[in-house]
């Protein structure tokens, strides 16, 4: 979703600005645009479309050392040049990027702007609008842009500049991450740690309802009332070349690769000297001592929580939920006596996620937070975290992070299924270090998963993805996967449910993927292919060596029965991934979506 960006110090800021947002393109966007200070005038520039056409327009003779930046995914308005960041005040004096959304800001604009003129239908504008408004009434600026961010509802991260206080970017943030840069003699602001990388490692966390006076050699931090806030730097553990493609063609197809070597670091981290499982006992103690686990997230992350609750019943004998954060926000279920919450978000940052985690905290249960992000929002505020150490993921469509989670979730189960005193038959550490050789084993096959791409997705067909138990669990990722860069409908169906209604779509010609890993239900899963294929369907089976049999597209080489979602999902990534490239989609930014979805 949107990013900010800004810099204020000695060195030229354009390209500082302009490599930011590119740093930020991950995240999804449709224009993007920089304010710069250029002799006590502002100058913009703002494009519908990429960073590159953006740099098409940029003055590159303009000497500017201090800017702010912005890649905006529309809400309020349509995508435009005229929507796009950064925005000013009527007078041109003020100048504002913003993140987030401003719920009431159809109100502040009757209240307190009926008679100003603006110029885009974004919420954003209001916000800038209202600090002249009260530096009208004789405010300085600090004391407007307090007064304004007290009006605010909803969420916001935004960057501010003075064209009559030059040396200062005015910053503040509600709900939508913000992190301040520090470096010698600049200081900088971005809403990702990736978008600084190239200049700094240091940061300044922001909380939620604060603002802060930023020049080239100061940062100040505020509560909304004014009060001074001290709060010691972090250095972001993000390697630079993390984020780089090297010779892959996409970042997807990277990530995809990376996923035995995510599983193996996996391995280590979780494991002590001795080789068993090692996370810090607190945790386990709360997931022990908790009479339901809830486990609440969104998008990928929901479906790899799926998973997570077949291996924490099985393994460790506890009850276990899954829901949509969107979904539990307003429509919260009857809780147990004794919850205990799990947050499952790659970026840390989701904001339906985090709107259940104030919830819960405010109802004094404990959470944990299992996201791929360090010092992410839904980290730092829950009550405990466990990382996914896949590296930074910055392909939309999330991959390695999936196979991470059930990984983590794995460990976890175990890990409490001993604390429990519970008889085991698996060893999650060794069975994880088989998991990474199966994957690595499949990788070596995609030229084989290209041609199922080509086979039976080069038209525009819907197509279904069939499974039960565990398979069901991968159909779901293995759909969005596919419908979200390939944008081919696509639908994961449990097998047996198909013929209550579903089954009145399939057609002659319709590619049905069917997973057949679990061995009972493998018969009953192939019973379910039948029964498509007799109505038309052109099925493509995806099985297990110890149940393949003659039919079979797919044959995925032995892992636990508990872990078969970690590899079956590699050739659904893969067939996602080719049939979108042959499709001429942009994998790795696929319209529409953002990476960090970070409004409600
Ligand atoms: O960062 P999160 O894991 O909280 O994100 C949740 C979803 O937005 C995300 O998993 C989304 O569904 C993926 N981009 C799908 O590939």
């Amino acid at each position: 979703m949107c990013g900010i960006v800004g810099y204020i110090g000695n060195n030229d800021c354009k390209e500082i600005l302009l490599k930011g947002l590119e740093k930020l393109e991950y995240r999804g966007y449709d224009s993007a645009g920089i304010a710069v200070v250029n002799n006590y005038d502002v100058e913009i520039f703002k494009e519908q479309g990429r960073i590159r056409d953006l740099r098409n327009i940029v003055d590159w003779n303009l000497a500017t050392t201090t800017g702010i930046g912005h890649t905006r995914w529309a809400t309020h308005g349509k995508p435009s040049k005229r929507n796009s960041h950064p925005h000013q005040s009527a007078t041109g004096r003020f100048t504002i990027v913003h993140n987030g959304v401003i719920e009431n800001y159809e109100q502040l604009k009757k209240q307190y702007l009926a008679h100003v003129h603006f110029v885009s239908d974004t919420d954003t504008e209001v916000i800038v609008q209202l600090v002249e408004h009260f530096v009208n009434e004789g405010n300085d600026t600090f004391k407007a842009f307090q007064e304004t961010l007290k009006l605010l509802h909803g969420s916001y991260a935004i960057a501010l500049i003075d064209n009559e206080n030059q040396d200062t970017i005015f910053v503040a943030k509600n709900k939508s991450p913000l992190l301040i840069g520090l470096g010698d003699n600049f200081n900088g602001v971005a809403s990702d740690a990736m978008a600084m990388l190239h200049v700094t490692k240091r940061y300044l966390e922001l909380k939620d309802q604060e603002m802060v006076i930023v020049t080239k050699s100061q940062v100040q931090i505020f509560t909304l009332n004014g009060e001074k806030i001290i709060r010691k730097p972090f250095i972001a553990e993000l390697d630079v070349s993390d984020m780089e493609k090297g010779t892959y063609s996409h970042y997807m197809l990277k990530e995809i690769e990376e996923q035995p070597y995510v599983v193996r670091k996996i391995i280590q981290k979780y494991q002590n000297d001795t080789g068993t499982i090692h996370i810090d006992p607190s945790i386990i103690g709360e997931l022990m001592n908790s009479d339901r686990i809830y486990i609440v997230a969104c998008g990928t992350s929901y479906h790899a929580g799926i998973v997570g609750k077949y291996l924490m019943e099985k393994v460790a004998g506890i009850p276990v939920e899954v829901h949509l954060a969107s979904e539990f926000a307003y429509n919260r279920p009857l809780l147990s006596k004794k919850p205990m919450f799990i947050f499952i978000s790659q970026s840390g940052e989701t904001a339906d996620s985090r709107t259940v985690l104030v919830q819960m905290k405010e109802l004094g249960y404990p959470a944990l937070t299992i996201t791929n992000v360090p010092g992410s929002t839904l980290s730092r505020e829950a009550d405990y975290t466990l990382l996914l150490h896949a590296g930074p993921e910055i392909a939309v469509a999330s991959t390695k992070a999936y196979t991470a989670q059930i990984a983590v979730l794995a460990i976890i189960a175990e890990a409490v299924a001993l604390g429990l005193g519970r008889e085991l038959n698996i060893r999650m550490i060794h069975e994880l270090a088989i998991v990474a050789n199966a994957m690595e084993e499949i990788s070596n096959r995609k030229i084989e998963f290209e041609q199922v791409a080509i086979d039976y997705l080069s038209s525009d067909r819907s197509s279904f993805f069939i499974g039960r138990g565990l398979d069901y669990a991968v159909c779901l990722e293995a759909a969005l996967k596919l419908k979200e860069i390939s944008y081919i409908h696509s639908e994961g169906f449990a097998g047996g449910e198909l013929k209550h209604g579903s089954i009145a779509l399939i057609e002659e010609g319709t590619p049905v993927f069917a997973l057949a890993t679990q061995e009972n239900v493998n018969l009953s899963i192939r019973g379910n292919v039948k029964e498509v294929a007799a109505r038309g369907a052109k099925p493509c089976i995806i099985s297990m060596e110890s149940l393949a049999m003659e039919e079979d597209e797919i044959v995925l080489p032995q892992v636990h029965k508990l872990l078969t979602p970690l590899i079956s999902v590699i050739p659904m990534q893969y067939i996602a991934y080719y049939a979108a490239l042959h499709r001429g989609c942009d994998v790795d930014k696929p319209r529409n979506l953002a990476k960090s979805v970070t409004v409600e």
